[in-house]
C-alpha cells in the first residue's frame, strides 16, 4: 500500500463523499439511517481533520512557504466544519435543524475537498518530492492510530480552543 500523503488523503475524501451521497439519497423519513450516517461522518471528519491539521498542513507550510495562504484558508475551512460537527454531535436526528445543519456541513466540506484536490494537491505534488510525500504519509498513518474520533475528545477540543485563542 502506498504511503503517499496525497493518495491517503484522497482515499479519505472518497469515503467521506460516499457518506455524503448516502445521506443525500436517504430520503425524508430515514431518520435512523441519517443519524447513523452523520455519526460516521463526524468520526471520519474528526480523524481526517486531525491528520491534516497536525501533520500535512504544518509540514507543507514549513517546506513550501509560498503556499502558506492556502494552508491558512484550509485551517479556517476546517474550523467551520469542526463547529458544525461539534453541534451535530450534540443533536438528535429528529431535531428540526439536523438535516439543514448536515446539508451545510456537506456543502462546506465538498467545496473544501474539491479545492484541495483540484488546486492544492497539484501544487504540493509539484513542490515536494515523492520521498517527502511518502514520509509525511507514513507519519499520518501513525497519527491516525491516536487521532480523536469524536469532537468532544480532549485532543479535538484542544484544537478548537487553539483556533479561537491563537
Ligand atoms: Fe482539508
Ligand atoms: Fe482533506
Amino acid at each position: 500500500m502506498s504511503t503517499d500523503a496525497i493518495v491517503l488523503l484522497k482515499e479519505d475524501h472518497k469515503q467521506i463523499r460516499r457518506l455524503f451521497t448516502e445521506f443525500t439519497n436517504a430520503g425524508e423519513n430515514a431518520t435512523a439511517t441519517k443519524g447513523r450516517l452523520v455519526d460516521k461522518m463526524i468520526e471520519l471528519l474528526t480523524v481526517h481533520t486531525y491528520i491534516e491539521n497536525e501533520c500535512m498542513y504544518p509540514e507543507v507550510r514549513k517546506l513550501l512557504p509560498d503556499i502558506e495562504d492556502d494552508v491558512l484558508e484550509s485551517y479556517e475551512e476546517h474550523h467551520v466544519a469542526d463547529v458544525l460537527c461539534a453541534e451535530l454531535a450534540m443533536m438528535k436526528p429528529e431535531d428540526e435543524r439536523f438535516d439543514a445543519k448536515t446539508t451545510v456541513l456537506i456543502e462546506n466540506v465538498t467545496h473544501h475537498m474539491e479545492e484541495e484536490e483540484s488546486e492544492w494537491f497539484p501544487k504540493v505534488r509539484a513542490g515536494l518530492g515523492r520521498k517527502q510525500l511518502q514520509e509525511i504519509g507514513a507519519r499520518m498513518i501513525e497519527m491516525r492510530k491516536q487521532a480523536p474520533r469524536r469532537p468532544s475528545q480532549p485532543s479535538a477540543l484542544k484544537k478548537a480552543v487553539d483556533a479561537i485563542l491563537s
